[in-house]
């Protein structure tokens, strides 16, 4: 008989039809006479309710019956007189594909906490935790491309392996076929590039931005959507050192224009979540974090507050003056870290913030300076529990103006004229920003840590899986 998947059968009402549904063993309970086994198979949250009338197997078929175990069940649907479901199957005919042992078995009680379940990343896509998580990271992924094609965006693929860092923090990994024991070295002492796989010295890329402006100055509108990778040593719950970032990059945008699409596209995915996800954003919030649907909600219906870095510095020093205590040093010029940021965001406006106008010294040298000579028009999107959420900026789009920011930086220009080389013919205005889809996650799905939205995280010290 053909399967039908969980989520549909949930929804039929043609009680007495026979079905057949797949799925793995959530739990199993019942009494010397009945038993009733919990079965999902990752199509919703919701379990199916099997009833076994245990004499019509015998107890030595149903004793691979337990928690993991996978099962093929062949029954009668029928409206469910018990709690808690509307159907339910009972079972005529159960087919064990798989057995869990129970003795090893590392799933078998509710309750795991997340640092063990990280240790099982391979088994927790089966508990309901991560099988909601995994299901609002596809929700965003689709509600991502299908934002963009509505808005005449085109996808764009940036290449993983590049010779140029972007954000000019230094914080790539190597890519490199030579031999690590003994590489080749020039007249100098220094390693060959030159006899190295793509015959200069390659990293994975931390932002495919660069090559993403090469697109917007022909296409006027794309977007990326890529795995990143960032080798910064920061073990904490925010960043990853593989993620998926999305980058979208636009002719002829100025700094308003960038700021209505940052705050569009982001209520965008979440309304998107509200509307699609309803079943898994109700478990989260009912087991993980109890003010999730009301952030949620409260994001979409809130206009974001639009801050100049000044003003905002001007803020953190007032409730430092009334006796405000932050871990970090507020003054002009610093770095916010996210305890100021979710200040700003949780405490002050209660809100999120789009924050402008940076110090040049603290941003990238592609931002579009402004008149006074020592700010840029970057965009921070800044919001609760998470901090920054986007990256983003007005690109310098003044050839010598680039030029000169570069040089004061001392950015080795030499692989990148093929960047210069928008600024030398037909330049234009352009803007544009980076996502992470693991940060949008956080917020979405109310997880505390980035290692628990990602289904294999790589961090400092971990690559397993
Ligand atoms: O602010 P970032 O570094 O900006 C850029 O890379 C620009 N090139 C984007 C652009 O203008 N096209 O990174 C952008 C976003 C951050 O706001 C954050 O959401 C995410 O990428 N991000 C990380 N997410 C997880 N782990 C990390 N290590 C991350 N670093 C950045
Ligand atoms: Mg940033």
């Amino acid at each position: 008989m053909k399967r039908t998947v969980i989520a549909d059968a949930l929804k039929r009402t043609d009680f007495g039809a026979d079905v057949n549904v797949k799925g793995w063993v959530r739990t199993r309970r019942g009494n010397k006479n009945v038993s009733f086994i919990a079965l999902n198979d990752g199509s919703t949250i919701h379990n199916i309710q099997i009833v076994v009338d245990n004499a019509k197997f015998g107890d030595e078929a149903l004793k691979p019956v337990t928690t993991g175990a996978c099962l093929s069940v062949t029954g009668k649907l029928v409206e469910s007189m018990g709690k808690g479901q509307a159907v339910e199957v009972q079972a005529e005919a159960i087919e064990v594909y798989g057995t869990a042992d129970p003795d090893t078995y590392p799933l078998q009680k509710k309750g795991h906490s997340m640092e063990f379940l990280r240790e099982i990343a391979h088994l927790r896509p089966r508990t309901n935790t991560f099988g909601a998580v995994f299901r609002i990271r596809h929700h965003m992924s689709i509600a991502i491309h299908q934002y963009f094609h509505e808005h005449g965006f085109y996808y764009f693929h940036t290449p993983l392996i590049t010779a140029s860092d972007c954000e000019g923090a230094g914080q790539m990994f190597q890519v490199t076929t030579l031999d690590l024991k003994n590489p080749p070295r020039d007249e100098a002492g220094n390693i060959d590039y030159a006899q190295d796989f793509f015959g200069k010295q390659t990293s994975l890329t931390v932002s495919g931005q660069l090559e993403g402006e090469l697109a917007a100055t022909g296409l006027g509108a794309i977007y990326t959507f890529g795995p990143t990778f960032r080798a910064e040593n920061s073990n904490t719950p925010r960043h990853l050192a593989e993620f998926w970032m999305i980058e979208p990059e636009v002719a002829f945008a100025d700094l308003e224009d960038l700021m209505a699409l940052e705050e569009d596209f982001i209520k965008y995915l979440v309304r998107w979540a509200l509307d699609n996800c309803r079943d898994d954003l109700e478990f989260l919030n009912n087991m993980v974090d109890k003010g999730l649907i009301e952030r949620l909600q409260q994001v979409v219906s809130t206009d974001f507050v639009r801050l100049p870095y000044t003003e905002g510095i001007r803020i953190l020093e007032e409730a430092v003056a009334k006796g405000r205590k932050f871990e970090f040093p507020v003054y002009w010029g610093c770095d916010l870290a996210s305890e100021h940021e979710r200040y700003l965001v949780e405490e002050h406006f209660g809100r999120p913030v789009i924050m402008i106008d940076y110090p040049k010294e603290i941003k990238a040298f592609y931002m579009k300076q402004n008149a006074d000579g020592k700010t840029v028009q970057g965009t921070d999107v800044l919001f609760p529990q998470i901090g920054e959420i986007i990256g983003g900026s007005v690109r310098e789009e003044n050839y010598d103006k680039l030029m000169a920011r570069i040089d004061e930086l001392h950015i080795p220009m030499k692989d990148m004229w093929w960047y210069l080389d928008t600024r030398r013919y037909g330049t234009c205005p352009h803007a544009g920003f980076g996502m992470g889809l693991e940060r949008l996650l956080l917020f979405v799905t109310g997880m505390a840590n980035i290692r628990d939205v990602i289904p294999f995280p790589r961090t400092p010290n971990n690559a397993e899986f």
